[in-house]
């Protein structure tokens, strides 16, 4: 079943923003580049906590990675790949995620 989660231009480019499935699904996040999103499960494969500590603040400093922000894992943006932390060489778990008429829809 598809779900609208949101319109593109709702989320700053280069920025995340965070979704409750309300118990349909795991909550997830989805970082938009231009008009491309990437979408994955909000869960550290460090501990499994939810990457955010402030409500929406997903990535680095300079936006160029997803952040952790319990003990600072960052991944890459488009494949979820932990690049630096504890967790280096797992993954986020990604979803899948389409752009349709300028509306996010997660699939
Ligand atoms: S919980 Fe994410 S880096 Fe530790």
């Amino acid at each position: 079943m598809s779900r609208v989660l949101c319109r593109v231009e709702d989320i700053p480019d280069g920025e995340g923003r965070g979704f409750a499935t309300d118990g349909a699904g795991p909550d997830i996040l989805v970082v938009r580049r231009g008009e491309r999103v990437h979408g994955y499960v909000n869960s550290c494969p460090h501990t499994d906590s939810p990457l955010e500590w402030v409500e929406n603040q997903f990535m680095s400093l300079d936006k160029s990675h997803i952040l952790c922000a319990t003990h600072g894992a960052e991944f890459r943006i488009e494949d979820g790949f932990c690049v630096l932390g504890p967790c280096r060489g797992k993954s986020l778990a990604p979803v899948t995620l389409s752009v349709r008429d300028g509306d996010v829809v997660l699939d």
